[in-house]
């Protein structure tokens, strides 16, 4: 297709391979992040292995603050004149993505851990899709956030699980709203995926062995797993669903 589609985390992970999936498809692609270096790296990575049919273009932006949102809404607007998808996989559980810095102690640690995430997943999404409304008020718009197995059963840390269960009734809202124009808004909900920046590379064997048993497929996700149910939310076909979230984690938790 020839649609414009934003993918804030576009740089690595579930957010790249959302991106190449969309490139294939011949659409023109933005990656948002903070590191511009990281999504210049991609762009030129997925370019090289001839993925990109339609378009791939960087912006840097902290998705936490209305600042960066309104960069993209503002750059994208310029550079496309529209939006069609918008793919949100920007977020990270900050215990795991604090670089193994030691955050505060006590009270002061819990306030900074619980804001943290809560700005990471829930503002990043919250802030773009707000930036972007007008864009996406016409049939056929996308939107597609990502959440988390641990909205439903809690995992590692209770904020994170609570910023991706944040998500959950902002998509109803949001669905409500865009789904007078002909457009959609949903949620995947993956659980464990390999390969991805998540981790920050410190998933011991153990742990990882543990995950993949959880599954009814015997096998941990990837982030093309999550990015083919992305690119399918948003297709044609998809049009009749809306306000849903999506899980994705081989059986390791059926149904809502
Ligand atoms: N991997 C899993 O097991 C798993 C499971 C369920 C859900 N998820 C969710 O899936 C999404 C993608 O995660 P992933 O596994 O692909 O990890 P990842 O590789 O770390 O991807 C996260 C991306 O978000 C970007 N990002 C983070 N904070 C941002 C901000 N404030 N502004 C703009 N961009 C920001 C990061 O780039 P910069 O650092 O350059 O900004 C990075 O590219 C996340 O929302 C995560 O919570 C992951």
């Amino acid at each position: 297709m020839d649609r414009v589609v934003i993918v804030s985390g576009g740089g690595t992970g579930i957010g790249r391979a959302a991106a190449r999936r969309f490139a294939e498809d011949g659409d023109r692609v933005l990656l948002v992040g903070r590191r511009e270096a990281v999504l210049r790296q991609t762009a030129e990575e997925l370019t090289a292995e001839g993925a990109v049919r339609g378009g791939i273009g960087t912006l840097a932006a902290d998705l936490t603050g209305p600042e960066g949102a309104q960069r993209v809404r503002d750059e994208a607007g310029a550079r496309y004149g529209r939006v069609d998808v918008l793919v949100g996989s920007a977020g990270g559980n900050v215990k795991y993505a604090s670089g193994g810095k030691e955050p505060p102690g006590g009270l002061a640690g819990v306030a900074w851990q619980w804001r943290s995430d809560f700005e990471s997943n829930v503002l990043t999404a919250v802030l773009l899709a707000e930036a972007l409304t007008d864009l996406l008020q016409a049939p056929g718009r996308r939107v597609v956030l990502l959440s988390s197995i641990a909205a439903y059963r809690g995992s590692g840390t209770g904020s994170y699980a609570a910023s991706k269960a944040a998500l959950h009734p902002y998509v109803y809202e949001l669905a409500g709203r865009l789904g007078p124009h002909g457009a959609t808004v949903n949620a995947v909900a993956p659980g464990f995926v390999e390969a991805t920046g998540f981790f920050g590379g410190r998933m011991p064997q153990e742990r990882r062995e543990a995950l993949a048993a959880q599954t009814v497929t015997g096998r941990t996700g990837t982030p093309e797993d999550v990015a083919e149910t992305v690119f399918w939310l948003a297709s044609p076909g998809a049009a009749q669903v809306t306000g849903q979230i999506v899980q994705i984690n081989g059986g390791a938790r059926y149904g809502n």
